[in-house]
């Protein structure tokens, strides 16, 4: 992939995803576009099962298939439609370039692996260290999101977690590997309302490294810190 320099981080083109369902066909979406430029927040508000989440998971191509299908339109990242990249040039900027916090932390958790172990082995995948230096990350990353103890939390178990601190460990996930964009399908649900304020303050100091998509409902929306809200 040759990124353009100059080219905005994330274009969503008129996409058109589609399921294919015994009841008929469900536009889930169908024409959306929006930009996203590096350094800019963009707030995505919606009703429940408007499509906003399923419009996350198509810029990652994520979207089960079937049933669902890309109906038309382009998800171009620095320029380069995503929608044409082969499954291992996927696999490369999932994760490294292009972040997801996903709106069901424990269906995105491995229930069998340490969440030390889940975030290390994101970062090995991408980055060339050590398994030392990765779980190094791992509980570095802890910390960022706020996790007393995180030494110890890092060698528990997604079921040993409280919802609220599984939702951060998602997204310690997500940042571990310093994308450039952060996709957050209603990050704060799940959390609980004092940890809800501390996660958007660490989002500011964050937000002057990562562009950020938001994709959240309108009882969120207080949390964003100073977010744009486009759909279009
Ligand atoms: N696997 C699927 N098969 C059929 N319809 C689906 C499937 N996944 C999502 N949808 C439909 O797509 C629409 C958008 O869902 P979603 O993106 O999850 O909404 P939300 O805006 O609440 O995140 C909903 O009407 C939902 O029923
Ligand atoms: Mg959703």
């Amino acid at each position: 992939m040759t990124p353009h320099p100059d080219a905005p981080l994330l274009e969503v083109d008129g996409l058109r995803t589609y399921f294919d369902t015994l009841a008929g066909t469900v536009r889930s979406v169908d024409g959306v576009s929006y930009t996203v430029h590096a350094g800019q927040t963009l707030g995505v508000v919606g009703e429940s099962g408007c499509g906003k989440s399923v419009t996350a998971l198509s810029i990652l191509r994520l979207v089960p298939r079937p049933p669902g299908r890309f109906a038309g339109g382009a998800v171009r990242y620095r320029g380069t439609d995503l929608l044409t990249l082969s499954e291992a040039q996927m696999r490369e900027i999932r994760g490294n370039r292009i972040s997801m916090i996903f709106q069901e932390p424990m269906t995105s958790l491995n229930p069998v692996l340490t969440v030390g172990r889940q975030i290390a082995e994101t970062v090995q995948l991408h980055q060339k260290v050590s398994r030392a230096q990765a779980l190094q990350r791992a509980v570095e990353m802890l910390r960022v999101v706020q996790i007393p103890e995180p030494e110890r939390r890092a060698g528990e178990y997604p079921h040993q977690l409280s919802g609220g601190m599984r939702q951060r460990v998602m997204i310690a996930l997500a940042l571990a590997c310093n994308p450039e964009l952060l996709i957050a399908d209603e990050p704060t649900t799940a959390l609980d309302v004092t940890i809800r304020r501390r996660s958007s303050t660490c989002s500011s100091a964050c937000r002057r490294r990562w562009a950020w998509a938001w994709c959240s409902s309108r009882t969120t929306s207080a949390w964003w810190p100073k977010a744009a809200i486009a759909w279009s």
